[in-house]
């Protein structure tokens, strides 16, 4: 499929970031499923050594799975860089990411690398935010019907995202629910992330203003750099 072949790669353009004894931030999703897959053959091919920080109990995993040894977030402060996907891109490397509902493990990530590496497939890249997906916001249970409440007042529609496979609401790996939010137009996601993260109860958004440095996007014919 057109899209997985964009994700590998993106994928494969990302792993030129890892280094033998490197202390590697490892996001969540199918891109980093494909990653973690190249991980493990380039550690197994050149005999390197790496420890993974993941974001999500899905990574920790996987790469528990494919024997790559891993730290807890809450243990490091800083890593020399972490790579994960994107749900949007647009030109000025701002982002949207929640799909996969670990947004809040994601920016602690993005927080900690000193270089956070995105890899996407050519559809995430967007003029303009919120046209393709809505905007993951992380909320404490107790405080949905007041985020709720304030994100409509701020002009947003919040809907609480429903699991599949399990009767009610996602919960996050933090215990938490998540609201998808629509915005009819995200004029400056630095300033809608911050006033959302006002309302008492809401955890984190999805809106990633200024973390990536880096951006890989696979596309039909190879890989485009987008770079800050
Ligand atoms: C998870 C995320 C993912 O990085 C994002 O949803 C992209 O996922 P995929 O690589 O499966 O398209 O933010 O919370």
């Amino acid at each position: 499929m057109k899209v997985n072949k964009e994700k590998r790669l993106a994928a494969e353009a990302a792993i030129s970031h890892v280094a033998d004894g490197m202390c590697l931030g490892v996001g969540t999703g199918s891109t980093v499923a494909i990653f973690i897959e190249l991980l493990a053959e380039k550690i197994s091919a050149e005999g390197i050594s790496i420890t993974a920080v993941p974001s999500s109990y899905a990574t920790l995993l996987q790469l528990h799975d494919v024997g790559v040894p891993t730290i807890p977030l809450g243990c490091v402060a800083s890593v020399p860089c972490a790579v994960d996907g994107a749900d949007e891109v647009d030109a000025k490397l701002a982002m949207i990411k929640g799909g996969g509902a670990a947004l809040l493990r994601e920016k602690i990530l993005a927080e900690a690398a000193q270089q956070f590496v995105i890899m996407v497939d050519n559809a995430k890249l967007v003029k303009a935010l919120g046209t393709r997906v809505p905007i993951p916001v992380e909320v404490l249970p107790e405080a949905l019907a007041i985020a709720m409440d304030r994100i409509q007042q701020l002009g947003g529609s919040p809907m609480l995202r429903q699991a599949e496979r399990k009767a009610g609401p996602v919960i996050t790996d933090n215990g938490n629910f998540i609201l998808d939010v629509t915005v009819p137009k995200i004029s400056n996601p630095a300033k809608l992330d911050k006033d959302l993260k006002l309302i008492p109860g809401v955890i984190e958004s999805g809106l990633f203003p200024d973390q990536a440095d880096i951006i890989y996007v696979g596309q039909e014919k190879g890989v485009k750099l987008l770079q800050r």
